[in-house]
């Protein structure tokens, strides 16, 4: 008797089966109502009782592993057939979704547009791959012309000149020749120039233009206006206009806005004069508004412009503008906070 159990413990610890039938057949017969377990205890008592005790020990264990092979052997196979489906067991948690950061570039940008939407400017966008007429001819900068200089770019295209944009001041033009006065509106966007690259300079960086025309604006209109911009952007409320040159603005100027010298990085920034320049301005030339058949008698209107990264770097201090396109997430990951 005790040998057949054995031999029977034997049995179930070398079954296999792939299928459930399989199983269910195997826990029928040794764990069913009329399987081998029940036949067995049945049969316990005609045991000698000097048997019984390993008799007993050896049933228990032929109906331990019985039970234990029937719940590994439904496992393994449900396992396997969860693999095959595509998504698994979709009720189950999901691993956890990190989420990412705006980049400092989009951050300040969209801040910038916000503060300029609260008076009333529109956002304005243009092609990157300009012609020559809206980056440079319309905007007063005919091709014999100095300034253009200042502005080298990448051409793609000669006869006629097609080039990257090196200002967004070309979706300005584009936008007074398909709106009417008055016209309020902000240009980012991606720009590019022929400079050599280094901590403070690059080939491509950012900017945001603006354009106001209206019958009456004047130099004022535009001083309240960047007051207003410089207090909600940086919370400074003096500026200077130091007189410049643009071609497309008469007269021209240079913000500058006072940072104030009280830590080391206001020194470091400021290079000690506690003056910080942010943005060129100007009252749009009245050839650039002829240009874009705006009659220049009877509208006037200012324009300014800005780079981004100028302004993220000093918003975050960050040390070197190349950071902002190696797309390194250590950098990047310190913007999470920011909304
Ligand atoms: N377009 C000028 C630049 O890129 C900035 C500017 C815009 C200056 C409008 C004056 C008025 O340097």
């Amino acid at each position: 008797m005790l040998d057949k159990v054995k031999e029977l413990i034997g049995e179930v610890s070398v079954f296999n089966a792939t299928t459930i039938n399989e199983i269910e057949a195997f826990r029928i017969k040794f764990l069913g109502k009329k399987g081998v377990l029940n036949n067995l205890f049945v049969e316990f008592k005609n045991v000698a009782p000097a048997e019984r005790k390993d008799f007993g020990q050896a049933l228990n264990t032929l109906k331990n592993s019985a039970q234990n092979k029937v719940a590994q052997l439904k496992e393994t196979l449900e396992n396997a057939t969860e693999q095959k489906g595509f998504y698994g067991d979709l009720t189950r948690p999901s691993e956890p979704i990190e989420l990412g950061s705006r980049h400092p570039i989009s951050l300040v940008r969209n801040q910038i547009i916000d503060v300029f939407s609260r008076i009333g400017f529109t956002v304005s966008e243009g092609p990157e791959i300009e012609d020559d007429w809206h980056n440079f001819t319309a905007l007063n900068l005919p091709e014999y012309h100095p300034a253009r200089d200042m502005q080298d770019t990448f051409f793609i295209e000669k006869n006629p000149d097609l080039l990257l944009r090196t200002h967004t001041s070309s979706v300005q033009v584009r936008y007074m020749e398909s709106h009417k006065p008055p016209i309020r509106t902000i240009s980012p966007g991606r720009v590019f120039r022929n400079e050599d690259i280094s901590a403070r300079a690059h080939c491509i960086f950012h900017q945001v233009e603006g354009l106001y025309i209206d019958t009456d604006v004047s130099f004022a209109d535009l001083k309240q206006t960047l007051l207003y911009f410089t207090k909600e952007m940086f919370g400074k409320s003096k500026i200077r206009l130091r007189p410049s040159y643009f071609p497309f603005t008469e007269p021209s100027a240079e913000v500058d806005i006072y940072w104030g010298l009280e830590t080391e990085t206001d020194y470091k920034i400021t290079k000690g004069t506690g003056w910080l320049e942010i943005m060129g301005c100007g009252m749009v030339d009245p050839n650039v508004l002829k240009n874009a058949n705006i009659d220049p008698e009877v509208y006037s209107g200012y324009a300014f412009g800005m780079g981004i990264e100028r302004i993220a770097m000093l918003l975050y201090q960050i040390p070197d503008i190349r950071m902002f396109y190696e797309n390194d997430v250590r950098f990047l990951e310190q913007f999470k906070s920011v909304l």
